[in-house]
């Protein structure tokens, strides 16, 4: 049945992919979510009920998280966040102290497999580095193996840790849900010779240290 559901899904995918040149684009543009490009953001790659583009572009603005949009030709062809101040779920705070991490990575359909995600994903990591951030981390869930191998691929550790995802989604009704999937965290170093990221010790579980100890 699984076999079936994810042979629909890639036909889908290439009925949605035909129309757009299936080589990598180079002349993609990336930025910042500005308040004016909110709408056309919305339409391209819109953003759950529970967490409006607004309301990120405020945390943007304290200096939490930056939000990445990929332009091409004018038309947003994907989005992905980087949290500076995320809080992770217990059993990666215990594994890894703070790091910065990419969440909300999308791109359309269309514009899959043409080096969008890859290109924000470069812009992410660049922006922790230049922070002289030691690490950063994502989830992905069990159920997205081609995102993992694509992660994978970049250099994020297989030395996984495993948690449960739970996060809330409101369908067009008003009907609120909440998910829970099972994930895995993934880390990547981005200094070369950086020291290992140790174990936090049993004391400072829960006591979540400055993130100006780990990135500028
Ligand atoms: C994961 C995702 C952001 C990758 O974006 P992308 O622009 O297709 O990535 P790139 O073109 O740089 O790299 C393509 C690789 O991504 C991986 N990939 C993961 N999911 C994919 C999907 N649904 N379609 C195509 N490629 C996918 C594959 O390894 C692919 O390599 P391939 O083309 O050789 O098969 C995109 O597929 C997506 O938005 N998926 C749905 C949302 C999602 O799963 N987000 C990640 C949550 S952790």
């Amino acid at each position: 049945m699984r076999w079936l559901v994810r042979r629909f899904k890639t036909l889908i995918e290439w009925c949605w992919q035909r129309g757009v040149p299936r080589r990598a684009i180079d002349d993609i543009a990336i930025r910042r979510l500005i308040a004016s490009e909110i709408d056309a953001v919305q339409r391209a790659v819109p953003a759950p009920l529970v967490s409006p583009y607004s309301s990120s572009l405020q945390e943007q603005a304290d200096g939490d998280l930056d939000i990445l949009v990929a332009w091409y030709r004018g038309v947003p062809i994907g989005i992905g966040f980087i949290g500076w101040r995320r809080l992770h779920a217990p059993q990666i705070a215990q594994r890894w102290r703070d790091i910065p991490e990419i969440y909300r990575l999308f791109v359309p359909l269309r514009y899959r497999s043409l080096g969008v995600g890859s290109r924000l994903m470069d812009e992410m990591e660049s922006l922790a580095a230049a922070r002289a951030c030691e690490a950063i981390g994502l989830g992905v869930s069990h159920g997205n193996p081609r995102a993992r191998m694509l992660y994978e691929r970049r250099g994020y550790d297989a030395d996984a840790v495993e948690f449960l995802n739970e996060y809330a989604v409101v369908d067009r009704q008003g009907r609120s849900q909440t998910i829970r999937d099972r994930s895995v965290y993934l880390v990547k170093r981005l200094r070369s010779g950086a020291a290992p990221l140790g174990k936090t010790s049993r004391e400072e579980t829960g006591q979540r240290r400055a993130l100006e100890s780990w990135c500028r």
